[in-house]
């Protein structure tokens, strides 16, 4: 079993550098400096500063890596050329996307490029420098110092890149290309029912080490032994063979001194009968120390094991019923992309008052506040990956563009109790293209992180040519670990009371999950229960529904779409939606609409 281990980390450590460099792990628990504040900007349609006038980029022609706008922009003299200047333009805060910060870019895709200045003392000779970026949408070229550090494509998940040699005492800076445009061979594609907030949306940091660092580590409860807390740590600089590392579970009484292999890496298993196993009742957390002679880390990690069996899902052994809501990642105190703890304990007090012990976080990796929140609080997490509608499913960028994202977050969250379900997608309609692609993420995942669950939201369909018989008619649901699937009867498929004439036929013996079903409903417009928008409508929609599905015999838990009303520019209703999508239970502004108060009520009754 050893043997396993040992290879299962290689590949967590080999896949996630080969995607970036590789991720720093648990960055809000090492020494850093922010760099969140107010950033110059220019905005840039044409890609001016990436593209010479016959579009071809500059980076090939000159130095590699150099661009027209990273330029320091500082008029060397008065002859010179310049038809921008970063320092006389316009700021914005960062992190922060540009769509709710500046009326002007309310609807801008393109291309935006950032400038930050700093000066900075290294605290000890030979340590290390990274900037660290949470999250940028969509794609991100980054330059420090008139050099191109790299590129990072994907809108939700964090990357680093080491700026030790070039960081110098004063007037370093930052410049940064930050692109929005949608495309169909993109992930997530062109169509999304979100809104496309483009920018720097999370913290960005400048993370110190040692010359020689615990950069990542996977520390969990054996998923075959409840008593065994298995280990894998990885050291990263010029020296990490044979170096002593040492690992301490203080409250557990675990302390022990392992020398790492050739490659850095420690691997461990301790044994004990006194675990007091994370959960949604008894969210426990152990302080968890690893340390070398240089460096030292802590993190708080929850033990716990999550299985299934039959159609049950089993937390710590015992059958759990997941009784949730979906949530995007907006602001409910500022608008536009979410990014604060502020804004996570926002959104997951609602959940907790609501009576959830569980969130879908739709449809793309949230920020880590979300989790680690979720962890204290007791809140189980669905993650997913923005694998949505139509994909390209043949297109291998495009399928390595979607590995890389799940990579990042696992990479990220591995260590997270609460996180119990990887997901692969949502509502992508089936082909075999399509089945190959997300067969594929799955065998992946499991082997990057064999300790979760997976699944997918599905589409349900109809029972042969019944008119009244449902059913899951799709291959993945015979790969997927728990069976999800979206069903919208009585707003998008007729009115509420059809609920009551239909059943639903589940052939897999699989615990399921209804990953949405909702209505949208304008606050403070009251009508009865058959006008739609009206606070009554989405009511009677949230009574049938829990009646039609609470049937399900394999049912072990919702996601009811959604926490909270979130904008999209594909929802335009005059007076009613105005750029809102209103399936939300609470409003933009805060308010709860009545159909909160029937899934509350339902949650609180659900023993
Ligand atoms: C779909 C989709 C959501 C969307 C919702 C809706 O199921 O998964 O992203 O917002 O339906 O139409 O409101």
């Amino acid at each position: 079993m050893k043997q396993y281990y040992i290879i299962l980390f290689l590949l967590i450590i080999s896949i996630s550098s080969s995607a970036q460099e590789q991720l720093l792990h648990n960055v809000y628990h090492r020494e850093s400096t922010s760099l969140n504040g107010m950033w110059k900007y220019i905005v840039d349609p044409y890609e001016n500063g990436f593209y010479n006038y016959r579009y071809e980029p500059f980076e090939n022609q000159e130095n590699p890596g150099k661009s027209a706008f990273f330029r320091n922009a500082k008029q060397e003299s008065k002859t010179e050329l310049l038809e921008y200047n970063f320092d006389k333009s316009d700021s914005m805060s960062i992190p922060g996307d540009w769509n709710s910060q500046k009326e002007k870019l309310y609807y801008y895709e393109g291309t935006v490029w950032f400038k930050k200045s700093f000066n900075y003392n290294i605290k000890k000779e030979d340590n290390r420098v990274f900037i660290h970026f949470g999250a940028s949408n969509y794609e991100t070229d980054v330059y420090f110092n008139g050099k191109k550090l790299g590129k990072h494509i994907g809108g939700f998940t964090p990357f680093n890149f080491e700026i030790t040699h070039l960081l110098k005492e004063k007037d370093n800076f930052i410049v940064v290309k930050v692109d929005n445009k949608r495309k169909k061979e993109s992930v997530p594609t062109l169509n999304t029912d979100w809104w496309n907030y483009g920018g720097i949306t999370r913290d960005v940091k400048l993370i110190e080490t040692a010359s020689t660092f615990v950069s990542d580590y996977f520390i969990q409860l054996d998923k075959n032994d409840i008593h065994k807390i298995n280990g894998q740590i990885q050291l990263n600089g010029n020296d990490i063979s044979s170096k002593e590392v040492l690992v301490k579970i203080p409250e557990l009484k675990i302390s022990k001194t392992i020398k790492s292999d050739k490659n850095g890496v420690v691997n461990f298993k301790f044994s004990s009968k006194k675990i007091k196993y994370w959960s949604d009742e008894s969210p426990y957390l152990y302080e968890v120390l690893v340390s070398t002679n240089e460096d030292k880390i802590k993190d708080k990690i929850g033990f716990r094991s999550i299985k299934t069996a039959g159609s049950s899902i089993l937390l710590n052994g015992k059958k759990i019923f997941l009784k949730g809501i979906s949530i995007h990642e907006e602001s409910p105190i500022r608008g536009g992309r979410g990014y604060s703890k502020e804004d996570s304990k926002k959104l997951l007090n609602w959940a907790k008052e609501l009576g959830c012990n569980y969130v879908r976080l739709a449809h793309y990796p949230h920020n880590e506040h979300m989790v680690r929140l979720a962890d204290e609080m007791g809140i189980l997490v669905w993650e997913e990956n923005p694998v949505y509608w139509t994909i390209s499913w043949k297109n291998k960028t495009t399928y390595k563009n979607a590995k890389n994202q799940l990579a990042e977050v696992i990479s990220r969250d591995k260590n997270r109790a609460s996180v119990i379900i990887w997901s692969m997608a949502n509502e992508t309609p089936t082909s075999d293209a399509r089945n190959i692609f997300l067969t594929n993420l799955a065998n992946f995942t499991k082997k990057q992180d064999p300790t979760r669950l997976i699944s997918a939201a599905l589409e349900q369909s109809d029972y042969k040519d019944s008119k009244t018989v449902r059913t899951i008619n799709d291959d993945f649901a015979n790969v997927v670990d728990v069976l999800s699937f979206n069903q919208y009867i009585g707003w998008y498929d007729g009115l509420p009371k059809k609920s009551e004439k239909i059943t639903w036929k589940i052939d897999q013996n699989k615990p399921v999950l209804i990953s949405e079903f909702g209505a949208g409903a304008k606050k403070d417009f009251h009508a009865d229960k058959n006008t739609r928008w009206s606070e009554e409508f989405q009511e009677e929609v949230y009574l049938k529904t829990l009646k039609m599905l609470n049937k399900i015999e394999q049912l072990q838990g919702f996601s009811p779409w959604i926490l909270v009303d979130f904008k999209s520019p594909r929802r335009v209703l005059p007076e009613i939606q105005d750029g809102y999508n209103r399936k939300g239970l609470i409003s933009e502004k805060g308010e709860k609409k009545k159909a909160f108060f029937v899934l509350q009520e339902f949650y609180n009754s659900k023993k």
